[in-house]
């Protein structure tokens, strides 16, 4: 593909401007300055920078952002800045959106995506990947609620009980909570329904695929990265 399509494609502006930071010897590819907007490359795996920003090529991105406190998954935040303040201007460029929501207080794993298919299959009902949630509860958690969780609670809206895939207490205040769905304010929803309060709540994990992989960095909160070709298998999706 030629330079200025890959740049284009990438989020890096139009392309008049993509041609600009090329003949502005902004472009490096393989640490070489490369100032011809017409030179070709093959795309898979390719790294290049702009600026002195690494970026990879990807068709179609999909990253995972640990999301803090304090920032909203709508794309027109009313109170907080959105999630996608977090992300670099490319990401934003290409349209990236958030998949599924966590509330402006929930911490934790986001998935965000430019990829209209994959957003729908992410997030249709159909598609059971487990999140796995730490649940910080107002009153001590007992035996009985774990076991209620686990059976299923009624919420307002339906009158089809939800059940946690997975329920384990991991402190007198906490619990991990498995779901393979994700209502409206579920979480919370569930801990009230169980006489309970959430007061914090974080998503560490999706599929296979935790915040803390062992073989790349931990994410730290407001930090995110690439998805690598075969996290997408953990996902429940098909890899690259
Ligand atoms: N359930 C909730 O109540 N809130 C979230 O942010 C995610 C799941």
């Amino acid at each position: 593909m030629r330079l200025a399509q890959i740049l284009f494609s990438q989020g890096f502006g139009t392309r008049r401007e993509c041609a600009g930071l090329i003949y502005s010897e902004l472009v490096q590819v393989d640490g070489r300055v490369v100032d011809d907007p017409d030179a070709d490359f093959p795309t898979d795996g390719l790294s290049f920078s702009v600026r002195g920003e690494p970026w990879r090529y990807f068709e179609k991105a999909l990253v995972l952002l640990h999301k803090p406190a304090g920032y909203e998954c709508s794309m027109k935040p009313k109170h907080h800045p959105s999630v996608l303040s977090l992300l670099p201007t490319p990401l934003r460029t290409r349209g990236v959106q958030p998949v599924g929501r966590l509330d402006e207080d929930t911490t934790g794993f986001l998935l965000l995506t430019d990829d209209g298919t994959l957003l729908h299959k992410l997030t249709s009902p159909k598609h059971h990947v487990p999140k796995v949630y730490e649940v910080t509860m107002k009153h001590p958690v007992d035996a009985t609620q774990v076991q209620r969780l686990l059976d299923g609670v009624v919420l307002d809206d339906d009158p089809a009980p939800v059940r946690a895939a997975a329920c384990e207490a991991t402190g007198e205040h906490s619990l991990r909570l498995t779901l393979t769905e994700g209502k409206y304010h579920q979480v919370k929803r569930m801990g009230a329904a169980v006489s309970n309060r959430v007061e914090a709540l974080h998503r560490s994990a999706m599929g296979g695929l935790t915040l803390d992989n062992l073989t790349l960095d931990n994410l730290a909160p407001g930090k995110w990265r690439w998805v690598e070709a075969d996290e997408r298998v953990a996902l429940g999706l098909k890899a690259g």
